[in-house]
């Protein structure tokens, strides 16, 4: 026998009628109640991919747009936009009666999930075996297709040529040759919006910034980043990374899983003015807040200062220092002793853990 079908009063049909898609509460549930061309949909408040409030977005077509990251579902059925039919959130019955919006308790379909392959970025956070490994993020603006001489670039050129003399492998990451989309700011419609793998990197394959979490979360151990000073603060594409850092931070907030461990991150600042301290003060913030660990002294910086500003031959004078050359050493030493003790710290505790499952076993 088939079971009796049973209908909730959610709200007079005139007031739904004004909004062509609001939420409405259904019992214990919020669901999504939309209206066009003449006609009702309900389909479930939560979107699939990570709960975004579908009645708080907008309609197009037939399709519920969800506000967080514009996933599609159809109005009435729940289906997800062509191609991705399977991928769909339950629907329900509604009727107009006397006036009232009626929606069924239950829904008439169920959720359904198309198989995704996870995201390489998604990838457990162990580390590899292998030397020790440092990465150089230059975020100098200088347009790459001119290339100029860079003194920030310069410093870090000079540390990592000296990481690999003491065998440590490296990598250098310029800002200004990746390809990547400003943050969005998803973080601020709902803190699950901002997500790992960033919402952007999810959803857009031809971003590049996918390199830099990459080599932050997954490969390096000392992370050295250089910046020119810009009117008393890093450069514009410093910060255009560090809000997309954002997801990293945002993990610990609400997941408490912390995907920086065992890292150090160290900065070298170059400039004409001052500004020095302001910048270094916000680098070293923003990285402890992610998880990285600072060395003893974990910036060198340049500046010929207010008084004696001559830009004329800043270049020069950085070009041919020997004194930051040697300051650019002296950091990635500092930075690499660290990395080492945090490295045999790691391995002495997984010893310890083998050793105390055996005993146990
Ligand atoms: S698209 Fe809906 S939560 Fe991401």
């Amino acid at each position: 026998m088939t079971e009796p079908v049973e209908w909730i009063d959610v709200g007079a049909a005139e007031d739904f009628k004004r909004a062509p898609l609001r939420e409405a509460q259904l019992g214990e549930r919020l669901v999504a109640v939309s209206w066009k061309d003449g006609k009702f949909g309900v389909v479930s408040n939560v979107c699939n991919h990570v709960g975004g409030p579908l009645g708080r977005g907008h309609i197009e077509g037939e399709f519920v747009v969800c506000p967080w990251h514009q996933y599609r579902f159809h109005r009435c059925t729940g289906e997800g936009e062509p191609g991705y039919e399977a991928d769909k959130v339950p629907a329900y019955g509604v009727k107009e009666q006397n006036g009232r919006l009626l929606v069924t308790a239950k829904p008439t379909s169920k959720r359904g999930h198309l198989a995704h392959e996870p995201h390489p970025l998604l990838r457990p956070t162990e580390r590899a075996p292998g030397p020790m490994r440092i990465a150089g993020i230059s975020t100098t603006a200088m347009d790459g297709k001119y290339p100029r001489f860079s003194t920030s670039e310069h410093l870090l050129d000079v540390a990592l040529e000296h990481a690999r003399s003491f065998g440590a492998e490296t990598k250098l990451i310029r800002l200004n040759a990746l390809k990547f989309r400003h943050c969005e700011g998803y973080y601020s419609k709902a803190a699950k919006a901002c997500t790992w793998p960033c919402s952007i990197t999810s959803a857009d394959p031809a971003d590049e910034l996918t390199e830099v979490y990459d080599t932050a979360v997954h490969w390096a151990d000392v992370f050295l980043v250089s910046t020119p000073i810009r009117w008393g603060a890093a450069s514009s594409l410093y910060y255009k990374m560090v809000e997309r850092l954002n997801c990293v931070q945002n993990q610990i907030t609400l997941n408490n899983k912390v995907l920086i461990r065992n890292k150090v991150a160290a900065f070298i600042i170059t400039g004409g003015q001052d500004g020095i301290q302001a910048v270094a003060g916000q680098m070293m913030g923003f990285f402890s807040e992610i998880g990285f660990l600072l060395p003893q002294f974990p910036f060198i910086a340049h500046s010929l200062g207010w008084e004696f500003e001559e830009m004329d031959r800043n270049v020069e004078l950085v070009a041919h220092s020997e004194a930051l050359k040697a300051g650019a050493r002296d950091l990635v030493n500092r930075a690499a002793e660290m990395s080492k003790a945090l490295l045999e710290r790691e391995l002495a505790r997984a010893a310890i853990e083998r050793g105390g499952r055996k005993a146990s076993a």
